[in-house]
C-alpha cells in the first residue's frame, strides 16, 4: 500500500493504473478511522474487485468546518489509520496536508443551491459547499468509477449524488449502511471525544429511532413520529436537541401527515461539545403509488 502526499505523484500512479484498464474505487475519510469507515473499504473492494484498485483518502477538509466548529479538536492519528487500510488490502492512500489540496487564491466552489441550506446546512450554513468542493477535487484527482460514502450522513450522499448528477461526473456513488456499537450508537470518530456519562447517554439516538421504526406502519402522521421522537430525545438531560426532522427518503421533502413512502428520521444532537447525527429511514405498513 503506498501513502501519496502529493496530488501530481498519485495521478501518476492513476493513470498507469487506467491505462491497464482496472477499476478504481475511492473511498473519501477524514481519518480516525472505525468499523464504519473500514466496511466501506470492503464495498470498494466488492465493486472494484481482487484485480481492481481501492483508493482511501483521509484529509481533514477544513472549509467544511465552520469557525466555532471543531476543526482544531478534530481527532487525528494517521499512524494507526495506515495500519488498518494496509490490513484492509486498500491499495493505495491519499493523505495530503491542506496546502498540496488548497492554492491560497483559489476561487472555485461546488454548491447544491438547495440541499445544501436544508437541514444540517442550516446548522452549519457552508459544510455542504465545503463537502461537494473537496468531494469534486478527489474526483478529479482521482478520477475513479466508483466512489462509496456512508448513509451514516444521509444528507451528504444526497448532495453528492445530487452534485455528481447536476453536473455529469460520471462516478459512480454507493451508499453504505451505517455502522453501530453493540449498545446501537452509531460510529463517528467524534465518538471517542464524548464524556463517560455523556457516551452513555448518547444511547437515546439509536432507542429514539428504534421505537420509530416500531411506529412507523401502525398508520401514525409523520408529525406525531417526530414530536415523539423529540420528547425521547429531550427526556435525557444531557442532550441537547439541535433538530429532529422527518423528510421523504428520496428527496428530503417535509413530510407531516400519514406516511405513504417510505420516510427518513434525522437527528443533531449535542453532548457537551460533541455534535452527533443519526438517521433512519422507516416505512409504512403499506406504501401509496
Ligand atoms: P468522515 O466523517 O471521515 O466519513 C467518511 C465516510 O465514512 C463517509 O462517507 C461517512 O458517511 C462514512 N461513515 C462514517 N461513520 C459511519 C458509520 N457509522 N457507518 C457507515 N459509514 C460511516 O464524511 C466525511 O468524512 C467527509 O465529509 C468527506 C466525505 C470525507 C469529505 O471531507
Amino acid at each position: 500500500m503506498e501513502v501519496f502526499r502529493r496530488k501530481s505523484a498519485i495521478r501518476a500512479q492513476l493513470a498507469t493504473w487506467r491505462a491497464a484498464g482496472t477499476p478504481v474505487v475511492l473511498v473519501p475519510t477524514m481519518g480516525f478511522l472505525h468499523e464504519g469507515h473500514l466496511s466501506l473499504m470492503r464495498l470498494a473492494r466488492a465493486r472494484a474487485g481482487e484485480g481492481g484498485q481501492v483508493v482511501a483518502s483521509i484529509f481533514v477538509n477544513p472549509t467544511q468546518f465552520g469557525p466555532n466548529e471543531d476543526f482544531d479538536s478534530y481527532p487525528r492519528d494517521e499512524a494507526r489509520d495506515l495500519a488498518l487500510l494496509e490490513a484492509e488490502g486498500v491499495d493505495a492512500v491519499f493523505a495530503p496536508d491542506a496546502g498540496e489540496v488548497y492554492d491560497p487564491c483559489g476561487q472555485t466552489v461546488v454548491e447544491t443551491t438547495e440541499l445544501g441550506k436544508i437541514l444540517i446546512g442550516k446548522l452549519r450554513p457552508g459544510h455542504f459547499r465545503g463537502v461537494a468542493t473537496i468531494v469534486t477535487k478527489l474526483f478529479n484527482i482521482i478520477r475513479p468509477d466508483a466512489a462509496v460514502f456512508g448513509e451514516k450522513d444521509y444528507q451528504q450522499l444526497a448532495v453528492i449524488r445530487t452534485m455528481v448528477r447536476d453536473l455529469d461526473m460520471g462516478v459512480e456513488i454507493i451508499g453504505a449502511p451505517i455502522r453501530r456499537e453493540a449498545d446501537g450508537l452509531a460510529m463517528s470518530s467524534r465518538n471517542v471525544r464524548l464524556a463517560p456519562a455523556d457516551r452513555a447517554a448518547a444511547t437515546v439516538l439509536s432507542r429514539a429511532l428504534d421505537e420509530a421504526e416500531a411506529m412507523a406502519p401502525t398508520g401514525v402522521t409523520a408529525s406525531r413520529l417526530r414530536s415523539h421522537v423529540r420528547a425521547r430525545l429531550e427526556a435525557e438531560s444531557r442532550a441537547r436537541v439541535q433538530s429532529v426532522d422527518i423528510r421523504d427518503a428520496a428527496t428530503l421533502e417535509p413530510v407531516s401527515g400519514p406516511l405513504t413512502r417510505p420516510a427518513v428520521i434525522l437527528l443533531a444532537v449535542s453532548f457537551g461539545q460533541v455534535f452527533l447525527i443519526d438517521n433512519r429511514v422507516v416505512h409504512p405498513a403499506q406504501e401509496v403509488p
